[in-house]
């Protein structure tokens, strides 16, 4: 019998999650809108709700697992990558409340979390198997071998997926986060109205920055003509980036899993909830003979679901850590 409780603050999700004997009981996620109008997360406004947050969703995963204090078997917390001050309040309140009920300690890197979230539910994937991590921070394509043993095979070497998403939508005067209004326009425009140009790199690293400046000066040379060029193309615009984004990400996928001769492929992270990306990963599992695995859409975007799985399989293997173990904005793999 197990228990695990797992707090996530690593960006503007304040999330609680509890897994009894390897199951989702609970799984609260308090989103910050406060952010909305800056076109991206502000740090110092971050921790701060998170410390309004952390007390309420705790109490509210404690309800709905109807689990109390005392049936807790160890606390999980994100130690990074993320904004340090948002992983301060996580980790703090991590350590004060194991200090207080005398549990152990599990320390999860948010990104391997992005991963094991695929076994949360069946079917779950096989090991060795590839997954392309797409956030809002990070862009990576990951060996799994085993829970933990992990090993990135091709990243990017600037902009992340999800921040070409969401300074595209700045640029078109969309709200933060963006990728999920570019997601919602590009369902009704023509996704090869307009092409951008691809990267050229050969290995299996990406780069984004060359398209965002390329989009930004598409959007110029068009709103000299016509000041309302968004306005009037807005769909065709979000269509054919999200277009571009997604056949930049698949391709390089399936370069990796040919030089790596897998056909176990999952996709995580906040941009694998993107319908483009989703629909598109299908197709070509159908054209390659892969198995794919696409997370549920609760646990692609931030959530301590995914870090309460990986505390239960840490939990297992007593990977315990101790009360001076501080948080990490940057984490290896
Ligand atoms: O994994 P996540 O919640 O946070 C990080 O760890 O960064 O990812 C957030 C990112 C944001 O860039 C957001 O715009 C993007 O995921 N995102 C999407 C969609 N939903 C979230 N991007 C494209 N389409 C979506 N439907
Ligand atoms: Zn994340």
């Amino acid at each position: 019998m197990s228990v695990i409780l797992a707090i996530e603050s690593s960006c503007d999700e304040t999330s609680v999650a509890i897994c009894t004997n390897g199951k989702i009981t609970a799984n609260v996620i308090a989103n910050q809108t406060i952010h909305q109008n800056y076109g991206g997360v502000i740090p110092e406004l971050a921790s701060r709700v998170h410390q309004q947050n952390i007390v309420p969703v705790i109490q509210q995963a404690l309800i709905d697992a109807k689990v109390s204090k005392k049936e807790i078997n160890a606390i999980a917390f994100t130690r990074g990558p993320g904004l340090l001050g948002s992983l301060l309040v996580g980790v703090s309140f991590a350590k004060s409340f194991a200090l207080a009920l005398d549990l152990p300690l599990i320390a999860v890197n948010h990104m391997h979390a992005h991963i094991l979230a695929h076994f949360i539910d069946d079917p779950k994937p096989l090991f060795p198997f590839l997954c392309l991590t797409v956030s809002g921070g990070h862009t990576q394509i990951v060996l799994v071998k085993d829970y933990f043993d992990m090993e990135i095979v091709g990243q990017s070497l600037d902009d992340a997926a999800g921040e070409a998403f969401d300074k595209t939508a700045k640029i078109l005067n969309l709200p933060y986060p963006g990728g999920p209004l570019i997601d919602l326009h590009a369902k009704q425009g023509n996704p090869l109205a307009y092409t951008f140009p691809k990267p050229q790199i050969k290995d299996l690293n990406y780069s984004f920055s060359g398209l965002k400046t390329a989009i930004l000066y598409f959007i110029r040379a068009h709103e000299k003509e016509n000041p309302n060029f968004i306005q009037e193309h807005l769909d065709d615009i979000c269509a054919s980036v999200q277009h571009s984004i997604v056949h930049i990400l698949l391709n390089k996928l399936q370069k990796a899993a040919a030089q790596y001769n897998i056909s176990e492929i999952a996709i995580a992270g906040g941009v694998s909830a993107n319908t483009g990306l989703r629909k598109a990963l299908a197709e070509r599992a159908e054209q390659l003979n892969w198995n794919v695995y696409i997370p549920a859409f609760e646990y692609c975007t931030d959530n301590a679901a995914m870090i309460a799985i990986a505390g239960h399989y840490k939990y297992i293997n007593k990977e315990f850590v101790g009360q001076d173990t501080a948080p990490a904005s940057r984490m290896d793999f």
